[in-house]
């Protein structure tokens, strides 16, 4: 009898293992899904007034070193300032002003920047840039990652139309592992990248709209 119940009870532990790691999921997904959900624009909007100075009006950006954020996913966003915040990911320049956000800033200044028209800064990439930025956007998977028209998805970043500068600093950042990376995807596709393949990327992805 008492080494029945007790295989009973081990038995049943095995089963709710995975039942229970199944719900957390979807507890998970479902505060993250409401928390982006409850964000308020508004709220957004004015905390976003201080960003612009920097970031641009409306978070297009008009400084070649600094990223459009208006188009942005939201998720991209949170995240970036997630990272800058906790001090994983550091810029002297950007990390002051997340370093006191509090997560609901996060979300509404991240629902407000992605609810905002991209309007990419004026740029003309080369003949060259143009002719093979497709090709290696296929051949190095940016577009299996950041989508088919490197719109990014979730916490993958748009690149699309994005500061030429920037773009090139972060490629070759990640190419060095010097740009933080928070689960190493990005790093070693650009550890793949020549040179030359990077400045054509960097190029080409900025001249999107
Ligand atoms: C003084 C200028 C300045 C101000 C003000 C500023 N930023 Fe930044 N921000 C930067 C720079 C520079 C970078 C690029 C850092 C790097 O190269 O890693 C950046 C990067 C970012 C990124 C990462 C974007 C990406 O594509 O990875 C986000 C998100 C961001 N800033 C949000 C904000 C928000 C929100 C505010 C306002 C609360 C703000 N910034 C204020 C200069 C600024
Ligand atoms: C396996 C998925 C994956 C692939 C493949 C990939 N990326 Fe990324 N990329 C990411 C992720 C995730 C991030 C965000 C990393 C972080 O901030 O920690 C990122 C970030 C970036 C950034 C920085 C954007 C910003 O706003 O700061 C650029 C630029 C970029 N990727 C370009 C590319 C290019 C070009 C390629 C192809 C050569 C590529 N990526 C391939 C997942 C990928």
């Amino acid at each position: 009898m008492k080494t029945s119940s007790s295989f009973l009870i081990s038995s049943q532990r095995v089963v709710t293992h995975p039942v229970a790691a199944l719900f957390l999921c979807i507890a998970i997904t479902f505060s993250l899904e409401s928390a982006s959900f409850a964000a308020d624009i508004e709220a957004g909007k004015q905390k976003a007034q201080v960003c612009m100075s920097c970031h641009g009006p409306a978070g297009n950006s008009e400084i070649a070193e600094i990223p459009a954020l208006a188009g942005q996913t939201a998720q991209a966003i949170t995240t970036s300032l997630y990272h800058f915040r906790e001090g994983n990911r550091k810029n002297p320049v950007m990390s002051p002003f997340a370093a006191n956000l509090s997560n609901a800033d996060m979300n509404n200044l991240a629902a407000y920047f992605a609810s905002e028209k991209r309007i990419p800064a004026p740029y003309t990439p080369s003949a060259e840039s143009l002719a093979q930025g497709p090709e290696l956007a296929k051949k190095y998977n940016c577009v299996q990652c950041h989508g088919a028209a490197l719109l990014g998805q979730q916490h993958i970043p748009r690149v699309s139309g994005q500061q030429h500068a920037y773009l090139l600093a972060q490629l070759k950042g990640f190419k060095a592992t010097t740009r933080y990376d928070m689960d190493g995807n990005m790093s070693s596709a650009a550890s793949m990248l020549k040179d030359n393949e990077i400045e054509i990327l960097a190029d080409y992805i900025s001249g999107l709209h």
